[in-house]
């Protein structure tokens, strides 16, 4: 078969005609979707206190105005990577907060620990750890960080669902933590986000800011089904080439917004985010699988480096980060493009590089090597259920040529 009609996509999640249609059927005879999905992922994760709700960026949205609540105020300043999805700044923007950003080291995509240790107290109300593409930060080190300063810590576990470090589930740490189920999660509902905590003081500042959400419309639910149908019909590399091509549906475009509603989680969406979750071991040894045989086949050397896992870290592997010579990074990217591979070079910039930013950092904030140095040189691998043997290995031929010469 020619790759013209085989491509396969950045990230995302099989989800069969048969999940879909149990899913639904589930949805129109049950009205306790959301509750079964809540026992499953508190018991899972092991946390007393989880809260479903519309988005990713709606949950971390509302543990920041919960955060606020419980802090009476005092301080507005929120710590968030140098370079992230841009998901993270508009969040602390519309939880009417100051984002303050801390340069993060390429070769581990953490925070530099030496930057964070000069946080001031006094400001600061919490640091937002992002784990990028299912890569677990430093928790332990973060922690005591943030302990030592009296700071709140949010794990956001968004891309890391399945992910641990030190034993403990990635999300858990800290004093609130997140996931979401957008698409490109390795357990999606197409939308959908949650927050937890162990913590009742922080649970009950989390109730208040959830109580009086409004409930999804006809209208979300409508185009959550059919995007849910055109997804599970076109995620397939044989059919992927299609949406692919179609430029004004921009996928994987990335997009700095502020105006994305808090709601209630769609009911209708929580049976397929609870089936796949069920599946979520399975998922997340298979993107593993997937990250080991990328380790042993690609062409490392000087122009393509690896991404260090953290010590006692398991990632989710959500997409396969590379480092490659920026003076390469179009020509690989190109390649694999053509050969049908949706490699990607993720976030469009640093957050520094926000336009809607620069009103809104402080001058030290600026500048942040290391967040840009990675936004010049990040390339992302799939790694999901459609990825083949055979589509790595090829892979690794195509960027070993792009390198050469
Ligand atoms: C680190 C991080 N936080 C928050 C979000 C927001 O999640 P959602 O897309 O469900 O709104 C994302 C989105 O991918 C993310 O990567």
């Amino acid at each position: 078969m020619t790759t013209r009609f085989r491509f396969v996509p950045p990230a995302g999640t099989p989800v069969s005609l048969s999940d879909v249609a149990s899913s639904i059927g589930t949805a129109l005879v049950r009205r306790d979707t959301v509750e079964g999905f809540t026992a499953d992922l508190c018991e899972r994760v092991g946390v007393r206190h989880c809260e479903f709700v519309s988005t990713g960026r709606a949950a971390l949205t509302l543990a920041l105005l919960a955060l606020k609540e419980l802090d009476g105020g005092k301080r507005n300043e929120v710590v968030i990577p140098s370079y992230t999805c841009f998901s993270v700044p508009s969040s602390v923007v519309k939880a009417g907060l100051r984002v303050r950003l801390v340069d993060i080291d390429p070769a581990t995509l953490d925070f530099v620990p030496s930057s964070l240790n000069q946080i001031d107290g006094k400001r600061v109300l919490a640091v937002v750890a992002t784990n990028l593409y299912g890569m677990p930060n430093d928790m332990a080190a973060i922690a005591q960080i943030t302990k030592d300063r009296g700071v709140y810590l949010i794990d956001d576990a968004a891309q890391c669902l399945g992910g641990s470090i030190g034993g403990r589930p990635s999300g858990t740490w800290g004093d609130v933590g997140l996931y979401s189920f957008d698409k490109g999660k390795n357990v999606t509902s197409i939308d959908g986000g949650v927050l937890l905590t162990d913590s009742t003081q922080v649970a009950g500042a989390i109730k208040r800011q959830v109580q009086d959400l409004r409930r999804s419309t006809v209208g979300e639910s409508v185009s959550h089904l059919v995007k849910l149908l055109v997804y599970a019909a076109f995620l397939h590399p044989r059919r992927y080439w299609l949406p692919n091509s179609l430029p004004f549906l921009g996928l994987g475009m990335t997009a700095y917004r502020t105006d994305y509603p808090l709601a209630q989680y769609d009911r209708w969406m929580a049976p397929l985010g609870r089936r796949l979750f069920a599946r979520l071991d399975v998922v997340a040894a298979q993107r593993r699988a997937a990250a080991e045989r990328y380790q042993s086949v690609l062409p490392w050397g000087s122009k393509l480096r690896a991404v260090d896992s953290r010590l006692g870290a398991v990632p989710a592997y959500l997409r396969y980060p590379v480092l490659v010579d920026a003076d390469y990074r179009q020509k690989v990217l190109m390649a694999l493009q053509r050969h049908g591979i949706g490699a990607t070079t993720s976030y469009p910039g640093a957050i520094n590089d926000i336009p809607e930013l620069q009103n809104l950092l402080q001058i030290e904030d600026r500048i942040a090597p290391g967040g840009q140095d990675l936004a010049r040189r990040i390339l992302t691998l799939p790694t999901h259920g459609y990825v083949t043997d055979k589509d790595q290995s090829r892979i690794a031929v195509v960027m070993a040529d792009a390198l050469a010469g």
